[in-house]
C-alpha cells in the first residue's frame, strides 16, 4: 500500500482551500483538480509500503516530539515541472512544523524508511497538470491549531483518488 504522513483540515478550512481550487480552475484552461475530501498537507511521503512498514510508521508517528502549533495559509502558488504545472496553496513560515516534519523525518530513518532528501516545501496541492495565464497570489491568511497527524493510504478506487487514514496521533490541547 502505498502510504503518507499527513495534516488534515477541519471542515470548515477545506471549504475555504476548495475556495481557491475554485478561484484557480476558474482561471484555468484545464487541469486535473483536488477533490475537497482530498485537500491535505502531506510531512512526509513514504511510497509502497507493507503492512509492518505502515506499523512502523504509526510507531514513529507516536514517539515524535509535539509542540502546539497553528497554520496560516497565505498564497498560491506552483511548481512547474515537464508534465505540467503544479498549483498548490503555501502555508507561512512556521518553524514549529519544519521541526515537526524535521524530527518525524529523522525517526522514520531511524526506523529505515528511504525518504525523498529534497528540502521539505509544505503546500496543498489544489490542481495537478494545470494549463493557466493566472500568476501567483496572496490571500488573506487563514488556518487553525493543528490536532494532529494521521498516516494515509493513497489508492485508486474505480478511477477516483482516495486518500484513508489508518492510524492518527492525535495532540492533548492545553
Ligand atoms: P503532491 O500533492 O505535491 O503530489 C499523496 O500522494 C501525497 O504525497 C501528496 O500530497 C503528494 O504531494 C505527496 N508526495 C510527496 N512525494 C511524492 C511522490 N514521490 N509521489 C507521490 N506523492 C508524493
Amino acid at each position: 500500500m502505498r502510504l503518507f504522513i499527513a495534516i488534515n483540515f477541519s471542515a470548515e478550512i477545506r471549504a475555504r482551500l476548495a475556495a481557491l481550487r475554485e478561484e484557480l480552475r476558474c482561471r484555468a484552461r484545464h487541469g486535473n483538480f483536488s477533490l475537497d475530501e482530498n485537500l491535505h498537507l502531506t510531512l512526509v511521503f513514504l511510497g509502497e509500503c507493507s503492512a509492518q512498514e505502515g506499523a512502523a510508521a504509526a510507531r514513529a508517528m507516536n514517539e515524535v516530539r509535539f509542540e502546539a502549533f497553528s497554520t496560516a495559509i497565505d498564497r498560491v502558488g506552483r511548481f512547474k515541472r515537464d508534465s505540467g504545472e503544479i498549483w498548490w496553496a503555501g502555508l507561512r513560515e512556521n518553524k514549529p512544523l519544519m521541526k515537526l516534519q524535521h524530527d518525524l523525518s529523522e525517526r522514520l530513518h531511524d526506523a529505515g524508511f528511504v525518504l525523498d532528501r529534497r528540502k521539505y516545501s509544505p503546500h496543498i496541492t489544489l490542481g495537478r497538470g494545470v494549463a493557466t495565464d493566472a500568476v501567483p497570489w496572496r490571500v488573506e491568511p487563514f488556518g487553525e491549531p493543528v490536532a494532529g497527524i494521521e498516516l494515509m493510504k493513497s489508492e485508486r478506487i474505480g478511477g477516483k483518488l482516495t486518500y484513508t487514514a489508518m492510524a492518527e496521533r492525535v495532540w492533548k490541547m492545553p
